[in-house]
């Protein structure tokens, strides 16, 4: 028998279906409940609302569990390159042979920029923000790609999947390069994606640079775990831009901007500075009791997730990439890492992080990560855009291709003014 929720209001009862998906929890469809009850729902912060369907990723937040279309992260991270997961994020298996060497050729062959686009980088400052570099640059795409913008043609929507996916590494090692005054480095196409990300960081035209392949591993894991993560905010805002019709180039931009905030993207940014301002292990009690404090704002960055409330599988995965990171570079006495180590052991033990179900997510780690890889800590949010791409696009195809597929337009409770009478400005 279908399932379904009755709301009793005064006299009157309304029934309501409930959904249920492959995994996860019910839902009840409320699409008819303002047309039934003449009343919003209220959810700031969507904590108990799904805004789509998707069967892109899959989160149990109490098991610590996350599958991209049903294969584990820890599978995919150990198993495959980035391409093979933006490929299955994409279209929904894994390649075999065949379909790995055409879409990572296909990639290979969009990396490079239209010229042009060297102009709009001397126009910010040598200190802006990579992440205001990437807003803008990727905003601009749509004035320089004009043949992929009809969003009801799937062609030109591959087209553009591949254009972003492609052209993002170039975009983020650009801004770097841009910020220390150094030539941009064109993209090499016998290099794999993330190798190639690092190459073009890295290398000058005044000498040979060979990539460390344990480094180039690395970063194709972090870019892996980062991939997609469902409907977090930087996911819903780029649906949320495209439910109006707007081209991917643009709604990528709007990605961008929602990621950067320190509650989000920009944690990884944040785990960094609070690292360096605690300075020293005996310090780190006094922080604790800071993030404790309910008169304090803050809060200990890296830690706590809205969805997990358990282990962030990510977190665990990149601890052990941070050792073997740290083990190749020689890494012996890294201060910030001794203090995020201590951090992390004093945080597990406590009576109010075990409470509220407070682990290290994965901004925790990538952050120290980067660092010893000699990235810039202005960096650390632009390259969680640039593997977060591949789940933007894959998430804003899948939108697209939804028959049920509206403007998103939520209502509000509102609680300003009623209708009032217009005062002349000598009557104020
Ligand atoms: N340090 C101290 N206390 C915390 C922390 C923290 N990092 N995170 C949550 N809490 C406390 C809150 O004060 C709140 O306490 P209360 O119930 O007594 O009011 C309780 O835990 C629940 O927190 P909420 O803010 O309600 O949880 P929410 O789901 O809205 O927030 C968030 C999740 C934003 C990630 C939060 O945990 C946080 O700010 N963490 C630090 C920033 C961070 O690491 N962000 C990265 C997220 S992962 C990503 O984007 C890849």
């Amino acid at each position: 028998m279908a399932k379904s929720v009755s709301l009793t209001v005064g006299d009157n009862s309304y029934d309501f279906p409930v959904l249920g998906g492959s995994t996860g929890p019910d839902v009840v469809d409320i699409r008819k409940f303002y047309a039934e009850t003449g009343m919003f729902t209220y959810d700031p912060g969507f904590t108990s609302t799904g805004s789509c369907e998707s069967a892109i990723t899959y989160i149990d937040g109490d098991k610590g569990m996350l599958l991209h279309r049903g294969y584990p992260i820890d599978d995919l991270a150990k198993n495959c390159n980035f391409e093979e997961v933006a490929y299955l994020l994409l279209n929904g298996e894994l390649p075999n042979k065949e379909d790995k060497e055409t879409f990572e050729h296909d990639i290979t062959y969009h990396t490079m920029l239209h010229e042009q686009i060297h102009n709009f980088y001397s126009g910010f400052r040598r200190d802006a923000h990579p992440m205001a570099i990437m807003c803008g640059v990727v905003g601009a795409f749509s004035a320089f790609y004009h043949d992929s913008l009809d969003i009801t043609n799937p062609d030109h929507r591959r087209i553009s999947s591949y254009r972003l996916i492609a052209k993002m590494p170039t975009i983020a090692a650009w801004a770097y390069k841009y910020s220390l005054g150094q030539p941009f480095i064109y993209p090499r196409n016998d290099l794999g994606y993330a190798e190639n990300f690092l190459y073009m960081m890295y290398a000058t035209p005044c000498e040979d640079y060979e990539v460390n392949p344990t480094l180039a591993r690395a970063m194709d894991r972090i870019l892996i775990l980062h991939a997609d993560h469902e409907q977090n905010a930087s996911t819903s805002t780029v649906r949320l831009a495209g439910s109006s019709g707007a081209n991917p180039f643009a709604c990528i931009a709007a990605g961008i901007a929602s990621l950067w905030g320190p509650a989000h993207g920009g944690a990884n940014e944040a785990v960094l500075n609070m690292l360096k301002e605690i300075g020293d292990v005996s310090r780190i009690d006094e922080y604790v009791k800071k993030a404790k404090d309910k008169n304090d704002p803050f809060r200990l960055m890296g830690f706590g997730h809205r969805v997990y409330k358990n282990y962030d599988p990510r977190a665990t995965i990149l601890s052990e990439t941070c050792k073997e990171v740290l083990d190749e570079l020689g890494v012996k006495d890294n201060p910030l890492l001794d203090i995020a180590v201590a951090l992390e052991k004093l945080a597990l033990e406590d009576e109010y992080f075990i409470e509220k179900k407070l682990y290290p997510n994965v901004d925790f780690y990538s952050g120290i990560i980067f660092q010893a890889m000699g990235i810039p800590v202005t960096m650390f949010t632009a390259l969680f855009a640039l593997a977060r791409t591949t789940g933007w696009i894959a998430q804003w195809n899948e939108m697209i291709e939804d028959p049920q597929q509206k403007i998103g337009r939520p209502r509000q409770l509102f609680t300003g003014q009623t209708e009032r009478p217009y005062l002349p400005l000598g009557k104020r």
